[in-house]
Formats: structure tokens, sequence, C-alpha cells
């Protein structure tokens, strides 16, 4: 009986508006348009973007969100760096999080809170301890982001003390966390590369 029900929900369930998929390099083409369409051109003037610059987002922690037609209408990107030093010294591995944009004309339909919650279950599942991001409480702290455990922490750049939230993703994690936030992932230009002759 359970599976003739489970049979008649899945027949009435609607089909998924998107879906929450890994990006690939073909992907990057149709993020950057859609940054630029969802924080406009200055988003390249953050702080975080400093972070951002010249490094690759962390194994596993480049997400997009895709229409059924498989278009780019979301993107998130977590960044490896040192959350500052703990009381005894010891650099403190973290991550970034951010830019976290949705396409504008899918505004609204859960789609921002899907790639987070996609996010942060894959940086739990690599067995991250905290996440960072610069951006608004009102929507961040739904997903657990406080300002409390980043208020020792700095950007290397200008930011709002408000705006600068953290979460652990293991207990005190952050406990004692002080300093700058510095990058640590991987560089762009690794060996390998395709080099003229
Ligand atoms: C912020 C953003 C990612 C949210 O994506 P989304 O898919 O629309 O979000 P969801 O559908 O999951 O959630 C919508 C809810 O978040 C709220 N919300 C959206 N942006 C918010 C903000 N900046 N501050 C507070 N609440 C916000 C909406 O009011 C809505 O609330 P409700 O559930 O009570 O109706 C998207 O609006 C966006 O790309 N904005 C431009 C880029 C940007 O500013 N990114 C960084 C965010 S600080």
């Amino acid at each position: 009986m359970a599976a003739v029900l489970d049979v008649v929900r899945a027949f009435f369930a609607p089909t998924p508006t998107f879906v929450i998929d890994v990006e690939t390099p073909a992907d990057v083409v149709a993020r950057e348009a859609l940054l630029d369409r969802a924080m406009g051109p200055e988003r390249k003037m953050k702080s975080s973007e400093k972070i951002r610059q010249g490094r690759l987002p962390a194994v596993g922690l480049a997400l997009v969100a895709r229409d059924r037609s498989g278009r780019v209408i979301g993107t998130v990107r977590l960044w490896n760096v040192e959350a500052g030093v703990s009381r005894e010294g010891q650099t403190i591995d973290a991550l970034l999080l951010g830019p976290l944009a949705v396409d504008p004309s899918h505004e609204g339909k859960g789609i921002g809170s899907a790639l987070m919650r996609a996010a942060l279950i894959e940086a739990r599942k690599r067995e991250h301890g905290a996440v960072l991001l610069v951006g608004d409480a009102a929507y961040y702290e739904r997903f657990g982001f406080f300002a409390e455990k980043a208020q020792h922490l700095v950007m290397p750049g200008p930011f709002s003390r408000e705006r600068f939230l953290a979460l652990e993703l293991k207990a005190g994690w952050l406990d004692g966390a002080a300093g700058m936030i510095v990058a640590s992932g991987r560089k762009l230009s690794q060996p390998g590369r395709r080099r003229a002759a």
C-alpha cells in the first residue's frame, strides 16, 4: 500500500522548477553575466573580491541553480581562508561564502535558500569548521549566521561590522578567533595550464 501511495504522490508532485548542481567550466560565462545583472559592476570593488582574486573556490563548493533547460539562474561559491589565529596562536581554517546571487527574474522562489542549504551541507560533509560572509544579517540569520562569532575578525579592506557574519559548522571552531581574513585556497594558475610554444 505504501508503495502505491508513493507512486501516486510522485505522479502528482510538481516537477521542480530548478535543480542545484555543481558548477562546471562551461557555466563560467553565464555565472559572470548573472552576477553582473544581480549585483552590478561594483561587485568587483568589494573586500571579499580581494580574497577571491587569483584563487579557485574550495573543492566541491562552487554550486549553481539551473532552470529546467539547464540555464544558470543562481550561483554560490565558497573559498578557503585563514580566519585569524586562535588564543594559542594557531591559524584557523575556514570558508568565506560569496557571492550568492539569483537571477533577478527568479527571485523569491527559494533558489537562494536552496543554494545556501546545499552549500552548507556540502561544507559540513567536507568537514569544514566554519563559514564567514559579508551580507545582510536579515537574510543570513535564517541559515544560522550571526555577527558575534566574527567580532574579532577583520576583512582585508573596508567592510561593515554588522554585515560580517559567521556560522560554526563545528561547535567552538571560532572561539577566540582574532585577526585578518587571508586567502588560503588553491591559486588559479596551476601547473599543467595550456602554454603557447
Ligand atoms: C539575496 C538573494 C540571493 C536571495 O535569493 P532568493 O532566491 O530571492 O531568496 P529566497 O527565495 O530563498 O528567499 C526569499 C526571502 O528572502 C528575503 N530576502 C531576500 N533578500 C533579502 C535581504 N537582502 N535581506 C533580508 N531578506 C531578504 C525575501 O524577502 C524573502 O523573504 P520571505 O521568505 O519572508 O518572503 C537574491 O535576492 C539576490 O541575488 N540578490 C542580489 C545579490 C545579493 O545581494 N546577494 C547577496 C545577498 S546579501
